[in-house]
């Protein structure tokens, strides 16, 4: 497995580019199945995920071509086949939201159990899409670990999220556009790549109103045409280079391309630990901070401290001043990563799977090391360009899932990485 060798302890400085939001593309991909016309994405992050998004469609018989780099065109065909291939559905979470579009555009769909990170209970529940398709007149039949979905034709309908669920809130929404009659979605995600969804689809011809609120209302309409997206910036890149600036930068570090207003969480904590930091309309400029000060959190859906921002908090914490309770209410097993702080010298407690105590600050020190998921393992990263001497981190194909060329962005930080295939 390909792996990075960090040989850490080197203050960075200089400019740093946020790419397009992974979670913005892995949906909007999805929605040309919604479409018989073409439609072109541009900003899009050349990751893992993406290909294998993009792979996805083709297998389906859709056009993917790329005009240049991070811009592609999507010529919708009509899908040839309707089952999702396993190996492309186990390598990623967002491949359940193939299943919504093949459903509007097709009336069937089979699929296995949804892969993806290790973070979530068992195996990521899609409990909440199956019942939001129910409703909708879908008919589900589950055998094994394969679903069976079909329908004649969708039907607007009212449904209450027992969950706040980011992936199926955007599904049933975009789901219903092409559903007769109104639908009404309570409890709802809010996050912003929710709302660049729906701006989208609005204006390829949808009829959503709500997004970015807890109740969407959707009238369906009978076609939707293509169009032009450009995807948003990664607002978890942003705050995930904002907490390596304020743990090992140097006299400054620039963030670029990227929307500070969708990280009001964040810089509300950077005030109560005292970063120096100011916000430009599309940067964040990060200076040598003094003295950071230990502060507790607790993730929460949008807009709250995002779940995703945990892990490079915690690693920032472990260079603060004081107790840090880090409180992970989203995902079971996302704290499972500090074991491997602690072997780096960090002084963390686990006092149980949802909660750590961090207690700084304290020296790190080079180990190997493996990536468990995308978010810890960049969050290695972080600890290992603090750490004194040399950390090995491997299994990064689940760091290049979510962060194009990090390690080539990372060294014009002048950090010490180097990629071994
Ligand atoms: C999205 O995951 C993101 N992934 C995650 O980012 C992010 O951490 C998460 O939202 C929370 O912000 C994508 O957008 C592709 P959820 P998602 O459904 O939608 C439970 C990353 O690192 N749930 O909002 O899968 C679930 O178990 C990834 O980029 C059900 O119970 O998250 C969890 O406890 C990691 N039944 C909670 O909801 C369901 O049917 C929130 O999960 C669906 C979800």
């Amino acid at each position: 497995m390909a792996k990075f060798i960090i040989n850490g302890g080197k203050p960075l400085k200089g400019e740093i580019n946020v790419s397009g939001s992974k979670n913005a593309a892995l949906k909007i991909f999805p929605a040309a199945l919604l479409t018989g016309d073409t439609i072109e994405i541009s900003n899009v992050p050349e990751i893992e995920d993406v290909f294998r998004a993009q792979e996805m469609l083709s297998f389906l018989g859709h056009e993917v071509k790329k005009i240049k780099s991070g811009s592609f065109e999507i010529k919708s065909g009509k899908s040839k086949c309707f089952d999702l291939p396993a190996n492309l559905v186990n390598k990623f979470r967002a491949s359940i939201m193939f299943v919504g579009p093949m459903l509007a555009s097709y009336g069937k769909v089979k699929f296995s159990h949804p892969g993806g990170c290790v973070i979530g209970a068992g195996t990521r529940p899609i409990d909440l899409f199956l019942s939001g398709f129910k409703k909708m007149g879908v008919k589900v039949k589950i055998s094994g670990k394969n679903y069976f979905l079909n329908v004649s034709k969708l039907k607007g309908m009212n449904f209450f999220f027992s969950k706040v669920s980011v992936t199926a809130t955007e599904s049933l929404m975009m789901t219903a556009c092409l559903a007769s009659g109104e639908t009404i979605l309570k409890n709802c995600a809010m996050e912003p790549e929710i709302v660049a969804l729906a701006n989208y689809l609005n204006d390829c011809g949808a009829k959503i109103e709500g997004a970015g609120t807890p109740i969407i209302k959707i009238k369906g309409v009978k076609k939707i045409k293509g169009g032009k997206y450009k995807i948003i910036p990664d607002r978890i890149e942003t705050g995930t280079f904002a907490m390596l600036a304020a743990a090992i930068g140097g006299d400054e570090i620039l963030i670029k391309n990227c929307n500070p207003n969708h990280l009001e969480a964040v810089w509300a904590l950077f005030d109560k630990i005292g970063v120096n930091y100011s916000l430009g309309k599309n940067e964040v400029k990060i200076k040598r901070s003094k003295k950071l000060l230990a502060c507790d959190i607790t993730t929460h859906e949008y807009p709250g401290f995002a779940t995703d921002l945990q892990s490079p908090y915690t690693v920032l914490m472990t260079q603060a001043y004081g107790s840090s309770l880090i409180h992970e209410t989203i995902y079971d097993r996302r704290l499972l990563f500090t074991d491997m702080l602690t072997q780096m010298g960090a002084d963390i407690i686990m006092a149980d799977p949802h909660r750590v105590v961090v207690n700084g600050p304290t020296k790190l020190y080079g180990r190997k090391l493996v990536s468990p998921d995308l978010r810890a393992g960049v969050s290695l990263i972080i600890a290992a360009l603090i750490a004194k001497g040399k950390t090995e981190i491997d299994n990064i194909y689940q760091i290049d899932r979510g962060y194009e060329k990090l390690d080539k962005r990372l060294r014009n930080l002048g950090a010490d990485i180097k990629r071994i295939d």
